[in-house]
């Protein structure tokens, strides 16, 4: 039930800081160290390339999740659209590991890639909020987002719930191949939860952004670089599905390969800024959409801000960034929808759960 909520996405937008500690808590074990299926450990162990699937919101926390494991674990990972995977499969490594990401694990998209891949004898592991759904019961390992039940179209909880979830499995996975990690996920989720929490304190605060950004605009750009990237494209996928507002996101550095052309007197233009490697091309990146007319936002993360930035996060870890850059554009995403007089919980032509390829 909503509660004094008026919209299921507001709540699980708020939900995301108890999503977070319950991941904790199911993922701890007495020592303090993570509780994984051995199984799932030795089937991570003995893949020599991970094929993320998935489709939509689940894709974009696929995206992140890749980095976890190849940075922590050391094993490369493809991350593929699941409709594109199943009518065009690439070359397979030698010991794949299919591990297919769904909020609903109904999705018929990623269900055909996994009947397929299947049928050729590799193992799959699915990451899901639904341990009962099909995607979970045809599978060989299960991992459970432990995000209570999303109601909202729009996907939020689970989005956060799937990275965090990625990362303890990436660092369970490194640590099964003895890399010494000095990274706690669960500890440093600990923080995300507060910083998440100082977030939704701030509603009004991004209402009014939205207003300034969104309120008549027939189109929005998100620009980021590296995770922030990954992050962009979930933002425009979030404005688009609830606020109709045309929004796409792009790399940062790609923009003057075409994507400029569009940038007019007035075009809204938001930036995430959490990574300190890209720090000053992205910035570069807003000067030059600024110059232009457009009317910038810059998201930043503590520590790597600038004076002129709209909204700074709190600190949390590097890898991390994603946890809490996305719940501003969440919001942005609510506002902007809610103001525009759209059905935030229900928008047109879309379902919860997509049973058909
Ligand atoms: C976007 C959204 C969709 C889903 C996609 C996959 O907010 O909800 O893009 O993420 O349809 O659904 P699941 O995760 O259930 O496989």
């Amino acid at each position: 039930e909503k509660g004094t909520y008026p919209h299921f996405m507001l709540k699980e937008i708020d939900e995301q800081p108890f999503v977070m500690r319950k991941i904790i808590q199911e993922y701890q074990d007495k020592n303090d160290t993570i509780k994984l299926d051995k199984d799932i450990r030795k089937a991570m162990k003995k893949a020599d390339r991970i094929y993320i699937i998935a489709a939509g919101t689940s894709y974009h926390a696929g995206l992140v999740g890749k980095q976890f494991i190849e940075r922590l674990a050391n094993i490369p990972v493809e991350v593929h659209i699941a409709s594109e995977f199943s009518y065009n499969m690439p070359m397979l490594s030698e010991k794949p590991l299919f591990v297919f990401i769904s909020q609903s694990g109904e999705t018929a998209d990623s269900r055909s890639v996994l009947v397929q891949t299947k049928a050729l004898g590799h193992p799959a592991l699915t990451i899901t909020n639904v341990p009962g759904s099909t995607l979970s019961r045809e599978a060989d390992y299960t991992l459970h987002l432990h995000a209570g039940p999303e109601i909202a179209v729009a996907s939020t909880k689970a989005y956060t719930a799937q990275i965090a979830v990625l990362a303890i499995l990436a660092v369970d996975s490194a640590r099964a191949k003895g890399i010494d990690l000095s990274f706690d996920p669960l500890q440093e989720l600990g923080i995300v939860a507060s910083a998440m929490e100082t977030l939704t304190d701030q509603k009004e605060e991004f209402e009014r952004i939205a207003q300034e950004m969104f309120e008549t605009t027939r189109n929005a750009f998100f620009i980021g670089r590296g995770v922030d990237y990954y992050v962009v494209q979930e933002a425009a996928l979030k404005l688009k599905e609830i606020s109709y507002i045309q929004a796409e996101g792009f790399a940062g550095g790609e923009l003057k390969h075409g994507t400029i052309a569009l940038i007019e007197e007035g075009t809204p233009v938001i930036a995430i800024a959490t990574q300190e490697n890209v720090n000053l091309s992205i910035r570069g990146n807003v000067q030059e959409v600024a110059a232009r007319g457009a009317n910038t936002c810059v998201v930043s993360l503590k520590g790597l801000e600038k004076d002129t930035d709209q909204f700074v996060l709190p600190e949390v870890h590097e890898l991390l960034t994603p946890l809490v850059s996305v719940i501003p554009m969440q919001l942005l995403s609510y506002y902007a929808a809610l103001h525009r007089d759209c059905d935030v919980d229900k928008p047109r032509n879309l379902a919860k759960s997509v049973t058909v390829e």
